[in-house]
């Protein structure tokens, strides 16, 4: 039950009967203090000036109106013509009650759209690096939470396996080596890619030579497409060794590379001049876009082919918009990359939409992200300046895990810590990207992803565990329990609520790819959770039956509203640690 929803659908019919227009403002929040309630309603205010009416009056027309019987046990009317909703501690008991005995915690699926999300995609030929944490990380909690609310997803590892660096990569590759070791070369694409890129920057003639492989790359030589056939195969095996480590849901199938659109190029850009919208300059077909004009009036540049004939990135995302909005079917498209393609994406969304490359239907929404920082505040890198490789950086996060897990009082085996190090390191690199809004940039810290205490994964996983030990010395399963939930004592009541509105934080992940919106949601159960176990003695002798199951159900639920919100987000929970 989504009790927000609720309100709102109540709220709006009232607005109506008291003689609003259509489509009249509804806002509805979250009361910031449990004094004005639980919700409140802060519609009367703008209505008043419509209606020519006191706010006060309206507000009192809209209670008289709105039908909460059951639901709210009072609503009143607060400052200028605020209305303070206090839902009813049976109703909102009844609620759990229900949630209890569902699988799904009361979250109903909504109808299916079918969204498409690429994420992750990295460049090849060159190791993954922490450029693509983020996109990987955050597209997999977002493509879980869709999924979860009942859509179809359609997963999209737009690879850069395309394109000018693999000219670079070729006319290295053609020149200084034999097949036979072609293998071990590419064992370190890193070394390898650095020395085709210092060659292509510094050599004589170099640069051409690399260009006119791409062209003859793109073209469909037979011998260009043997060699680079070999890079791809090396890198993909490499990122699904990272996906593994990261617990992240891409598989193979959902690999829709840049190549992969090789064949449509042409027809874009011969779709593009047709409609007058692409046309020549300087040899190059270019758009010219006036939406997005500079200060002096001269439209923004975007380039669809080169001079040379080459295809680019923008034509490429051109015309996997076309493929994914007519051929798959996208209701929405949403792309994670970082903030500075934003541009681009713009770009193309305007282009795109022209050309009609997109169903209007077709939502196109690039989701972007900040940078990742390191604890000086610069970019990310390693402590010689160099790029840092995610698979080492995963390992990195297990051994301190592990260090720290060790160190900690308690009755695990070596075996069974190995097993904690796993989740809880893996667990905190990815929580900390998920907890920061993803539109700023963020640092990077080892200390605070794996503190025990605040916004961390290891807090949620903790939390989790101690729940998972009440049950353990009450010696109850929370599967089979069946009491109905009493809501005493405040604290009862405000986790209650927090529980209540778990759908509330989902949607809105669901709605705009954020999810440290679940993640503050999570940390905020959690710390309820604690207040209630500080206030309300579960397994003391004394408390009566009845108050006793109610509040192991309330265990319960905390217990497995956690387990899903964590799983959502891509990390495993624990029953000890
Ligand atoms: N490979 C690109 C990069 O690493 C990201 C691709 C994102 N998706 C897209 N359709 N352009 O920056």
């Amino acid at each position: 039950m989504n009790i927000y929803e609720l309100l709102l659908d109540k709220f709006k019919h009232a607005l109506t009967k008291v003689g609003a227009p259509e489509g009249a403002q509804a806002p509805l929040t979250r009361s910031t203090r449990p004094e004005f309630g639980d919700y409140q309603f802060n519609g009367a205010m703008a209505l008043a000036k419509v209606l020519g009416q006191k706010p006060r009056d309206i507000a009192e027309k809209i209670i008289e109106a709105v039908e909460l019987d059951g639901i709210a046990s009072k609503l009143e009317v607060a400052g200028p013509g605020f209305i303070n909703i206090h839902l009813c501690s049976q109703w909102l008991a009844a609620q759990l009650d229900s949630a209890a005995q569902d699988p799904r915690l009361g979250i109903e699926k909504e109808a299916a759209n079918t969204v498409v999300v690429d994420y992750s995609s990295p460049n090849l030929a060159k190791e993954m690096h922490v450029g693509h944490l983020r996109t990987t990380i955050i597209g997999d909690a977002v493509v879980r939470i869709l999924e979860f609310m009942g859509h179809k997803v359609i997963r999209q590892n737009h690879m850069g396996d395309w394109g000018t660096q693999f000219g670079m990569l070729l006319a290295h590759f053609s020149d200084q080596l034999q097949e036979q070791v072609a293998e071990t070369a590419l064992s370190d694409l890193e070394d390898f890619y650095r020395a085709a890129k210092v060659r292509f920057d510094e050599e004589q003639g170099f640069a051409d030579r690399a260009r006119d492989y791409v062209v003859k790359l793109q073209g469909g030589d037979s011998q260009c497409l043997k060699l680079w056939q070999q890079f791809v195969d090396i890198s993909i095996a490499h990122s699904e060794e990272v996906y593994q480590k990261l617990n992240v849901t891409l598989k193979r199938e959902d690999i829709m590379g840049e190549s992969a659109y090789n064949a449509r190029l042409p027809g874009i850009v011969s779709a593009l001049k047709e409609q007058g919208l692409a046309v020549e300059d300087q040899g190059a077909q270019v758009v010219f876009i006036r939406e997005l004009a500079d200060k002096e009036g001269n439209p923004a540049v975007y380039i669809v082919q080169k001079s040379g004939g080459g295809y680019l990135y923008s034509t490429t995302d051109l015309a996997a918009m076309q493929y994914r909005s007519f051929e798959l079917g996208a209701d929405r498209i949403l792309i994670l990359t970082d903030a500075r393609q934003a541009l681009h994406f713009k770009q193309t969304e305007i282009v795109g939409r022209k050309a009609g490359f997109i169903r209007e239907q077709t939502s196109y929404e690039h989701c972007p992200f900040g940078m990742m920082l390191g604890s000086d505040g610069k970019p990310f890198k390693t402590r010689t300046g160099g790029t840092v490789k995610l698979a080492e950086l995963l390992d990195e996060a297990v051994e301190r895990a592990s260090a720290l897990i060790a160190a900690r009082d308690s009755d695990l085996s070596a075996d069974e810590v190995n097993q904690v190090a796993q989740k809880v390191g893996i667990g905190a690199v990815k929580y900390a990207d998920l907890s920061k809004n993803r539109t700023t940039d963020y640092m990077f810290s080892w200390d605070s992803m794996l503190a025990f205490e605040g916004n961390t994964a290891p807090y949620l996983q903790y939390a989790y565990t101690r729940v998972q030990s009440i049950f353990r010395k009450a010696g109850v399963d929370a599967a089979g329990l069946t009491a109905k939930i009493q809501l005493l004592e405040p604290q009862e009541r405000a986790l209650a609520l927090q529980l209540s509105q778990f759908v509330e934080a989902i949607v809105q992940v669901e709605r705009d790819a954020t999810p440290h919106v679940l993640c503050a949601y999570l940390y905020d159960l959690a710390s309820q959770f604690m207040s209630f176990y500080e206030a309300c003695p579960i397994l003391k002798d004394g408390v009566e039956e009845d108050v006793r199951n109610s509040r192991l159900q309330l265990a319960g639920l905390t217990a497995r509203t956690l387990h899903t919100g964590l799983n959502l987000l891509g990390i495993d929970t624990l029953e000890k640690m």
